[in-house]
């Protein structure tokens, strides 16, 4: 499968389910998720209309971000704080801010550029001991600190289920959370689950595999 139908399949599936759930498509952004994928392949996907690509080193973030001007990149890969420099001004959207600390490097490093970023929140919606992110309980209490900073903007929340089960009621929590705490957007969903996603208020999905054609290894929550 080549990367054009690749897209043009995720985006009919994205409508679909947006139809489904009585939401305009328009509502939720496809975020093409580009890690390790070579330029031409970006390339090839921007061609084809893709706007938003979703990137998780710091590094390559950099390079594919000089070598290809003019579309949006998210950073969506765990951030290590001493990596933030090279993140912040170049994501529209980082969506793994996931710590005090690393909000602190984030607002302090936007500061000196005299812009605000914008960042998400990760939570660890399943609270799995391995897994990057906030615990849902102690969500809104690093909400209220990071909106204490001068340089980010919190604009919402990004979850990843647990690899094992439905994740329809992680979906549900996160998108509770989001809006108790007055929170406009949510990033959820991947290639196996973006339609229950969608479902669920996603507003943001990033999709890998099902646009490059390779078949996750631990294929689909969905049939
Ligand atoms: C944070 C994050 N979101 C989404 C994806 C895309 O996953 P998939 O290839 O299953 O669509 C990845 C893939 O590495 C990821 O790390």
């Amino acid at each position: 499968m080549d990367v054009a139908s690749g897209l043009a399949a995720v985006r009919a599936n994205i409508a679909r389910a947006c139809a489904r759930a009585g939401r305009d498509p328009a509502t939720v952004r496809l975020i093409a998720v580009s890690k390790t994928k070579p330029l031409s392949m970006l390339q090839e996907a921007a061609a084809a209309g893709q706007r938003i690509f979703g990137e998780n080193y710091a590094q390559e973030l950099r390079e594919k971000a000089e070598a290809l001007p003019g579309v949006e990149w998210h950073f969506i890969g765990a951030l290590q704080t001493n990596k933030a420099k090279l993140v912040v001004g170049r994501a529209a959207l980082i969506h793994t801010c996931d710590r005090l600390a690393l909000a602190q490097e984030l607002s302090k490093r936007a500061k000196a550029a005299e812009m605000v970023q914008r960042v998400l929140l990760e939570v660890n919606v399943g609270r799995e001991p391995q897994k990057a992110g906030v615990l849902p309980a102690d969500a809104g209490r690093l909400l209220d600190q990071v909106r204490a900073l001068p340089a980010l903007s919190c604009e919402g929340l990004m979850c990843i289920p647990p690899a094992e089960g439905a994740p329809a009621p992680h979906f549900a929590l996160t998108a509770q959370i989001a809006k108790r705490n007055g929170l406009k957007l949510l990033s959820m969903g991947m290639s196996a689950d973006f339609r229950t996603a969608i479902a669920f208020g996603a507003t943001h999905v990033r999709v890998g595999t099902a646009i490059s054609g390779a078949r996750p290894a631990h294929a689909g929550h969905e049939g």
